[in-house]
Order: C-alpha cells, then structure tokens, then sequence
C-alpha cells in the first residue's frame, strides 16, 4: 500500500512539473550547430531549418555568430525579398554574439544580414510564430530546442516539492 502511494506522490509531482514546462518559452539556436552564417548547403537552409520547428510567440531566436563578421536585421517582406538591408525595421545590437530576439507577436517575421552580399547568397531566415496555447501537448517544440529560463526551472522545482509536501500530508 505505501508503495502505491510513493507512486501517486510521484506521478503527482512529474504531472505538476510538466503542466508548468508546457508554458515555458523556449530558445531556438538558429541553424543549431552551423548558428548565424552565409549557408553553404544552399539557399533553402534557414527555411529547411526553420520548416521543423513550431515558434511560439515569447520564443526566442538565438543568433550565434563570429562577432563582426555578422549582423541581425529584421526587415518588412518586400525589402526582405529585395534584399535592401539598409531600410530595417531593426538593427538588432550586434555585439558581442549571440543576439536574442523575442518573438514578441504572432505572425511572419523577416531576418538576414546587413553585410553586403549576405542576404543574396541566403543569408534568410522567415520565421512564422503562432499563439502559445495553454496546452499540455505543447512539448519543446524541436531537438534543437533548448529550455532557456532558469527562473522556470527554479519553480518547477519550488512548485514540486510543495506538491509533494501537501501529498505526504494528504496520504499518510
Ligand atoms: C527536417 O525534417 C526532415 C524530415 O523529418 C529531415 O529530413 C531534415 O533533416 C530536418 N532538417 C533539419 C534542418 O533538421
Ligand atoms: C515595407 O515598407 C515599405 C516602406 O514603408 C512599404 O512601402 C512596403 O509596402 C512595406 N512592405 C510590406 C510587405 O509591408
Ligand atoms: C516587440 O518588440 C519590439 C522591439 O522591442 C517593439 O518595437 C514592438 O513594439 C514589440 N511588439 C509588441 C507587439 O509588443
Ligand atoms: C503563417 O501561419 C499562418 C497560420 O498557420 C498561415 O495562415 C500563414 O499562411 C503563414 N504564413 C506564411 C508566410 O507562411
């Protein structure tokens, strides 16, 4: 019998813990391991990149990069497209890498690099976020995905413990 109830003190507390991660924010390494680079696999890099992964609004972007040898330009789609880096909606601070970008609305937004020549060789990334929903089956959203909040990680712990220790009351 009290191994039964270990069990339910268990399952309580892994339930609370996750029920708190599914709302989290997560970090996404842009490129994962390549990060913030001209492509050298082709143009369709970024998209093939970004194509697997479900951006949530409040994500981040992590761009990682050689500083210098880079920049983070948010533009509107028809300078996106034209590549006119010069007409940015932002001019995200460059230095030192990584920059964070908070996905701070639902929608399409557009990235490249200000160096010339950049974003011609495919130097893109279009990101597409959507609304956090308060769902349990939203997990990380990808594998290259990274849980970013200490702050979270701290109450999840604070948050099981008190589960726990209301159970061990409730129980025995
Ligand atoms: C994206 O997913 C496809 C199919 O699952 C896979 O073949 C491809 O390698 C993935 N691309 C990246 C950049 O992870
Ligand atoms: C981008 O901004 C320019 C200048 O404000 C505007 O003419 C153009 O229509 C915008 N493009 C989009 C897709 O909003
Ligand atoms: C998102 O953040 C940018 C840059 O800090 C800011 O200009 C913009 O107003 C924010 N948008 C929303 C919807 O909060
Ligand atoms: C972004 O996602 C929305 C909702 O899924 C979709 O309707 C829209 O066509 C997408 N836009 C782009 C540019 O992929």
């Amino acid at each position: 019998m009290s191994e039964l109830k270990n069990i339910s003190i268990l399952f309580i507390v892994v339930f609370a813990a996750s029920m708190l991660r599914s709302t989290e924010a997560i970090d996404h390494i842009v490129g994962s391991r390549n990060g913030w680079i001209i492509p050298v696999d082709g143009h369709s890099f970024y998209s093939d990149w970004a194509s697997n992964i479900t951006f949530k609004e409040n994500d981040v972007l992590v761009f990682n990069f050689v500083t210098g040898r880079h920049t983070v330009v948010e533009l509107n789609q028809t300078y996106f497209e034209n590549c006119n880096v010069n007409q940015n909606i932002q001019f995200l601070d460059t230095s030192p890498s990584p920059v964070r970008f908070t996905l701070n609305r639902t929608g399409v937004f557009y990235f490249t690099c200000s160096i010339p020549g950049h974003c011609a060789s495919g130097q893109k990334l279009i990101v597409n976020v959507s609304a956090s929903s308060p769902a349990l089956s939203q997990g990380p959203s990808s594998p290259t995905s990274s849980v970013s909040s200490d702050i979270h990680i701290d109450l999840v712990a604070t948050f099981s413990i008190l589960i726990a220790a209301v159970a061990v009351n409730f129980l025995f």
